[in-house]
């Protein structure tokens, strides 16, 4: 514990699920944390549950789709922390879906909020790091991005095709981004997590394909969101320096042979 003393993170979609874990964990590691996120109440007990334990911690109601509340985020990070060392770009449409929308209305939303604000968030945070000629944007992507070399799974749909189709588009935003940023001392990379038993994968996937997951892991497993949160920190910290456009899958294996 420790190793993120003395660092800001802005973390989105950090009041529940796996956002929430990495809030938790940055904060155990000594990182000052913006708990970023539309579900202001929960951010807000995020935040709380921080300061209770004596971490530091704000919580800021912010649509990640809009440039100006992605702006007013950076700068008030920037008055209240003094520096955004790290990005975590983990908010996205997952829990609010209906898995049977065959729209193109949801095919853009889905990117308007899983690649475009994405984006957003990190020209936000950008200029403050190049000036710091440091920082950090970690990029949450999915396994969902590798389709499986399997034939279709009964609950594979459109919806599942747009969200797969965002987080492919996350896995080449981090390779730019990385390029063009790597000249001011800024690192960007990805993380793609496998199934994980946020309160999203809870209500949205189906436990026969749970079931199959884990039979798919040579671990024998899904995972909880605190298993990815060793990753974040390892791409925040000074561990990973010379790390930069590499996606890190973290999914028990199941992917193996994709
Ligand atoms: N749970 C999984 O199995 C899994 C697997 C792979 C990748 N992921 C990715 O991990 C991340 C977190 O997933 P989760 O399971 O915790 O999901 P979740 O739905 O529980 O959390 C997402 C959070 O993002 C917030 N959010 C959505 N739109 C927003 C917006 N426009 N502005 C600000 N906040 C917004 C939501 O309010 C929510 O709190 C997502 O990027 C997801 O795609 C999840």
């Amino acid at each position: 514990m420790g190793r993120l003393k003395g660092k800001t993170a802005i973390i989105t979609g950090g009041a529940q699920g796996i956002g929430r874990a990495y809030c938790l964990r940055f904060a155990e590691e000594g990182a000052a944390v913006a708990v970023v996120d539309l579900r202001e109440d929960q951010a807000k007990d995020v935040a709380k549950e921080i300061t209770d334990k004596g971490g530091r911690a704000i919580a800021l109601n912010t649509d990640i789709t809009s440039e100006e509340d992605c702006a007013q985020m950076a700068a008030t990070t920037l008055s209240e922390f003094g520096s955004i060392d790290t990005l975590i770009n983990n908010a996205a449409l997952y829990y609010d879906q209906d898995i049977l929308d065959q729209t193109i209305e949801y095919l853009r939303k889905t990117l308007e909020i899983n690649l475009i604000g994405q984006l957003i968030c990190a020209r936000a945070v950008l200029p403050a790091m190049k000036k710091q000629k440091s920082g950090s944007i970690i990029n949450i992507a999915s396994t969902a991005a590798y389709p499986l070399p399997l034939p279709s799974m009964p609950f594979e749909t459109f919806a599942t095709n747009a969200y797969g189709l965002s987080k492919s588009g996350m896995i080449y935003m981090t390779k730019m981004m990385a390029r063009q940023a790597g000249q001011d001392g800024i690192r960007v990379n990805a993380i793609a997590p496998g199934v994980t038993m946020s309160e999203a994968t809870k209500k949205i996937v189906p436990q026969f394909a749970l079931d199959g997951l884990k039979q798919g892991s040579p671990l024998g497993t899904t995972l909880e969101p605190e298993d990815l949160t060793g990753t974040a920190v390892y791409l925040a910290c000074e561990d990973s320096r010379l790390m930069t456009g590499q996606t890190l899958v973290v999914d028990a294996g199941v992917w193996l042979n994709g």
